[in-house]
């Protein structure tokens, strides 16, 4: 059984192909310019997927040792993301299964996520609570089989990565974020300043725009504008936020993990590669002796094993989907979480 995975919903073109249950080929290929306009341009987006999609499949197949007649399954990332992006995948998905009289499986992008951790060795255990940290997600999910998964918590504002872009932003550091932000903070103080954790109605949903708030707030009180912060302290202000940030995210998954009686804790999306928030997750589920799963950095970002890995999960349940299944913008469209 040969899976190939597609996926475009962002600023990565990634192909990757699953051969008799091992991943063979995971090849990613980011979208560095964006980082000029400070943040992804949704059409320049389009254009780069477009462009080197077929190159990065040939390679892959080359890579696998494998003919395109003999793949299976074909699966792509069908939503959510940026609407251009995704077409360009998904309809190059649709090609090369129908030409090829191949299966289509059209896969949730934070579905693929959620399964990443399953790419490791060591894999989570049903029923486990899921932590989707990207730059468009935020989510706290209780995953009890492939297909059942529900929904605690969600963000009602910015994702977690979106308020590491946009900090990292305001401090002159660039864009993504989340990388930058990380560095300046590495082995600085935590307490220079204390951003507040939102509390929200529902106990596990997130908020960040108030974080964000704060930031900006302390740095208007104390500097005047962010180009007068003296270099020395930007990195101090860098890891007093991603201190709050990474508690804001961690004292959920806690309050969850003293109500639902799980085996496993997962992280996985780009955010997951924040050192402090793996250590912290790493930490609270050693206090609640829970098996802590998070993918390695490859598969923490937009990946295709991850879209390759769901898709073969799903021809195994039998799912099918036909031709004329189109491209969604926004997680609510076509999912299994509830
Ligand atoms: O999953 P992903 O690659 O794309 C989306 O589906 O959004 O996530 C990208 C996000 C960006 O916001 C980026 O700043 C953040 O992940 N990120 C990080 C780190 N590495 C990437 N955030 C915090 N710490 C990191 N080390
Ligand atoms: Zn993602």
């Amino acid at each position: 059984m040969n899976v190939i995975g597609i996926e475009s919903s962002c600023d990565e073109t990634s192909v990757a192909i699953i051969s008799n249950d091992k991943l063979v080929s995971n090849r990613i290929s980011s979208q560095d310019f964006h980082k000029h306009y400070g943040g992804v341009v949704p059409e320049l987006s389009s254009r780069a997927h477009l462009q080197i999609l077929l190159p990065m499949v040939k390679d892959s197949l080359n890579e696998a040792g494998l003919k395109t007649e003999q793949l299976d399954v074909v699966a792509a990332t069908a939503g959510p993301g940026l609407i251009g992006a995704l077409l360009v995948g998904l309809s190059f998905a649709k090609g090369l299964a129908f030409s090829l009289k191949k299966i289509f499986m059209p896969v949730n992008h934070v579905e693929g996520h959620i399964f990443s951790g399953f790419l490791m060795e060591e894999k989570p255990e049903y029923p486990f609570l899921s932590l989707i940290v990207s730059g468009g997600h935020t989510m706290l999910l209780l995953v009890e089989s492939d297909l059942k998964i529900q929904k605690l918590g969600t963000t009602i504002d910015d994702a977690a990565g979106e308020a590491f872009d946009k900090i990292s932003k305001l401090l002159g550091f660039g864009y993504p974020g989340g990388p930058m932000i990380q560095n300046a903070a590495l082995n600085q103080r935590t307490d220079f300043a204390e951003f507040p954790i939102a509390q929200c109605k529902n106990p596990y949903d997130f908020s960040f725009s108030g974080l964000k708030t704060s930031v900006l707030r302390f740095i208007q009180k104390k500097y005047g504008e962010p180009s007068k912060i003296p270099s020395g302290e930007l990195a101090l202000i860098a890891a007093a936020f991603q201190h709050s940030a990474v508690k804001a995210l961690s004292t959920k998954v806690e309050k969850a993990l003293k109500n639902y009686d799980v085996k496993s804790v997962s992280l996985a999306g780009g955010v997951a590669a924040n050192k402090l928030l793996r250590d912290e997750l790493s930490n609270i589920s050693d206090r609640y002796k829970k098996k802590f799963i998070v993918p390695s950095l490859e598969f923490c970002g937009d990946n295709g094993a991850m879209i390759a890995y769901r898709g073969l999960r799903l021809h195994r349940h039998g799912i099918k989907y036909s031709f004329d299944f189109n491209a969604f913008p926004s997680l609510n469209d076509h999912t299994f979480i509830e």
